[in-house]
């Protein structure tokens, strides 16, 4: 059976880790294919909340393979840190399955990331400080250390010597930042290869012969569309893939073993982090939705900059990852507003616009153009099904899928695990 991929279709946090845990109780296996500890999954269940930042949320279904695939950046000691985490709350691990060609983040990507940020000043990207954008510069500049080279304790060594140097050279002439050593770096590899052992693998092989076998897939996207180093609003992204393209690369499958991507879509926009956001609200209504919507980063703890939906968004996140439908998430947050408002297109003096712009300086001219609707109240909560739903959240889903081209899969109404519901089978 071939693969089922999901993405976010704006600047991440639309909810793929709630999206992934619903799915993944039918799935055999769940990949993430790029990115690192940059992403913030929170799953609540009974009654309590987990955050992940690099094992995907299936961990939570006893069982399942989660593979962190080859076109990953992975801080291993902040992995191990994850997994001792994971096992204190008494859940199993077995099922992890790390790629041995994933990219290694190390101490000197994170001082870098900090150094480099500053040094943007007013231009900063608002990075996660994770060390994400270093590693995979070194990923491209072929100078980076991968999983596999945590086993050859001699030749880490030996290629760390020279990468440790240079890398001091620029954090201390360039960014007057302190050196580290060698000794810093080398003692929590150690320890994180002796932990990871048992679990890497040849994750491609791996991916491939699941999908050969009928098995199902799940190939879960970090960040979003919008923060794609290729197709989002560059410099203000990070520094991988998360469209459905990076899902083949990242995993090691080709392009004909992937039956279905679904975009995630938050019934809102966020955005945390520098760069366009149009629709942004800096007024009451963008506090109630934030603090509502519990809207601060799962990694950074900042507060994410809040708007309305933006379907020019959507839309163009549909024509990128060739979406075959919507997950519509957080449609419990808008509840209890009189009206709420969704853009259609832009306007730039009398012109009217449809699609985005890569001149990110246009959008200082560019306007919203909004339908506005009415609001429902907290009923929407309890439902369970489409004909559950108040008729102004039918509506809201109608607009979306009328404008986007997009059918709507599934639906989310609340925070617990069970308040998701499908109107079709993704797998099927
Ligand atoms: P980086 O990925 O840490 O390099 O950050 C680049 C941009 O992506 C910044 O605007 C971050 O705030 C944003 N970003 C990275 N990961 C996430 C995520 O998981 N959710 C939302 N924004 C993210």
């Amino acid at each position: 059976m071939r693969a089922v991929v999901v993405v976010g279709t704006q600047w991440g946090d639309e909810g793929k880790g709630k999206v992934t845990d619903y799915l993944a109780e039918q799935a055999d296996m769940i990949v993430r294919y790029q990115g690192g500890a940059n992403a913030g999954h929170t799953v609540v269940f009974k009654g309590q909340e987990y955050k992940l930042h690099l094992v995907p949320s299936g961990i939570f279904h006893p069982g399942k393979i989660c593979v962190l695939a080859g076109g990953m950046v992975i801080d291993p000691v902040e992995l191990c840190g994850e997994l001792d985490e994971l096992e204190k709350q008494g859940h199993d691990i077995a099922g992890l399955r790390v790629s041995y060609t994933a990219h290694l983040v190390l101490p000197y990507h994170k001082l870098l990331d900090g150094a480099e940020e500053v040094q943007r000043g007013a231009n900063k990207i608002g990075t996660t400080q994770r060390g994400i954008g270093p590693a995979y510069v070194d990923k491209y500049a072929r100078t980076g250390l991968r999983i596999v080279d945590l086993f050859d304790e001699a030749g880490l060594r030996e290629k760390l010597k020279g990468l440790i140097d240079a890398k001091n050279r620029v954090l201390e002439c360039v960014y007057g930042v302190k050196p580290i050593s060698m000794n810093e770096v080398m003692s929590g590899l150690q320890r994180a290869a002796v932990r990871l052992k048992p679990f890497v693998c040849d994750a491609s092989r791996l991916i491939n012969e699941y999908i050969d076998a009928g098995r199902k897939v799940l190939l879960e996207g970090a960040q979003g569309t919008m923060l794609d180093i290729d197709h989002g609003t560059y410099p203000y992204v990070t520094a991988s893939n998360p469209t459905a393209g990076g899902a083949c690369t990242g995993s090691g499958i080709g392009p004909t073993k992937i039956k279905s991507v679904v975009g995630v879509v938050k019934a809102y926009s966020t955005r945390v982090g520098d760069g366009p956001l149009l629709t942004e609200l800096k007024d009451e209504t963008g506090v109630f939705i934030r603090e509502r919507g519990h809207e601060y980063g799962a990694t950074t703890g900042r507060p994410r900059r809040v708007g309305w939906l933006d379907l020019v968004i959507v839309k163009y996140a549909s024509r990128v990852n060739g979406l075959t439908s919507l997950a519509l998430t957080k449609l419990d947050t808008l509840a209890g507003l009189e009206t709420v408002k969704v853009c259609i297109a832009y306007k730039k003096g009398s012109e009217r616009l449809s699609d985005i712009s890569f001149n990110l300086g246009e959008y200082g001219e560019y306007e919203p153009c909004y339908v506005e609707m009415k609001g429902w109240d907290e009923s929407i909560t309890v439902a369970r099904s489409y004909d559950e739903l108040p008729k102004e959240v039918r509506e809201y889903i109608r607009l979306i899928e009328n404008v986007t081209g997009t059918q709507v899969s599934l639906v989310s109404v609340g925070r617990d695990r069970g308040s998701t519901f499908a109107l079709a089978d993704v797998f099927a």
